[in-house]
């Protein structure tokens, strides 16, 4: 008999007072925006996946590839510790680093984070069957959720990771502050593992985020749908379509949905009453593209200093293990 080990960091607490205050915030101040996480319902999560396994979508895969070569050496490195992933998604790159540290240790923890229930609560029934021995706890939370439970929780050697470029989403002074909360969190010795996607030609970037199949634009229309569902809303998607462009001065993608016609939206849970002129666009994401030796600084100036750093042959993603 399996029993999944699940907990949730987001009922009761947030639900009540100030959930969609961001919500607010962003659709009421010009230009619109609207904050990334609120892409991964359920849906969103799965066609995130279906997004990861697009032929434009290169991030995935040569993440995978870099993963693949080097979780050993990682794994060598940091010695047996307790795994911590924020963002775990379908945990499917992961296996990689499970693999080898189960060759190494054959017991692990492993503390996958995600705000999607449904994909925490799959990714960890199916990884409990396949690593038996090791201990595996879903978070279900935001990554201020479960940075905020980490911090009160002891492990005698700890490693973060945060992959797949996640952090792209964050702009300069999030990234900071957020980095300052990483750095918070972690023990002298514990580890931090990032994986960021890199500057690459437009010619690359933007079909990655405006695949022929269209994928990538019902992801991002989703997040209307999520809204409308969790707020009450009534969002009606054939009014916005879908845009990605490179912002080569900023290097980010940023993602809009751009409004065809002037109309009213409410979203009744928030008290909230919004007008879309024609034309308007909301930004609902930016995916930042670094830069390998100024990641190094930056994580530097917050105490974590770089171990080692691993791409691939055309330079196209990048992991870094730092320690704090
Ligand atoms: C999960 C934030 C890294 O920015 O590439 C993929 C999300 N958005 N396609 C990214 C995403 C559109 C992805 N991150």
């Amino acid at each position: 008999m399996l029993t999944t080990s699940l907990k949730i960091l987001n009922e009761h607490y947030q639900t009540l007072n100030n959930e969609g205050q961001d919500v607010i915030q962003g659709l009421t101040r010009t230009p619109k925006s609207l904050p990334p996480k609120y892409f991964y319902d359920d849906r969103g999560s799965e066609l995130f996946e279906q997004i990861c396994e697009l032929p434009e979508y290169y991030p995935t895969r040569t993440e995978a590839s870099i993963l693949r070569q080097y979780a050993d050496e990682i794994a060598q490195i940091t010695g047996v510790c307790e795994l911590v992933e924020l963002g775990s998604g379908s945990s499917t790159k992961t296996l990689f680093l499970l693999d080898a540290y189960e060759r190494l240790a054959s017991y692990c923890r492993y503390i996958p984070i995600d705000v999607s229930r449904g994909i925490v609560q799959s990714s960890v029934l199916k990884l409990q069957q396949k690593y038996p021995a090791f201990f595996i706890e879903g978070l279900i939370g935001t990554y201020e959720q479960a940075l905020a439970k980490l911090e009160s929780t002891f492990a005698s050697s700890r490693m973060i990771f945060f992959l797949g470029s996640s952090l792209g989403n964050f702009n300069p002074q999030e990234c900071n502050i957020f980095l300052r909360k990483i750095a918070k969190t972690l023990q002298p010795g514990d580890y931090f593992l990032l994986g960021i996607d890199l500057q690459k030609p437009k010619e690359i970037l933007e079909p990655a985020y405006n695949d022929s199949q269209g994928v990538t634009a019902a992801f991002n229309l989703n997040m209307l749908s999520h809204l409308n569902w969790r707020f009450q809303g009534n969002f009606d998607l054939h009014l916005f379509t879908h845009q990605a462009i490179y912002n080569q001065a900023d290097a980010q993608i940023e993602m809009y949905l751009h409004c065809q016609k002037s109309h009213q939206v409410s979203l009744e849970a928030l008290g909230l009453e919004v007008f879309f002129a024609d034309g308007e666009s909301i930004l609902t994401e930016i995916s930042r593209k670094f830069d390998l030796a100024n990641m190094q600084k930056q994580l530097e100036a917050h105490g974590l200093k770089t171990l080692k750093i691993w791409t691939d042959p055309k330079q196209w993603f990048g992991l870094i293990l730092c320690q704090a």
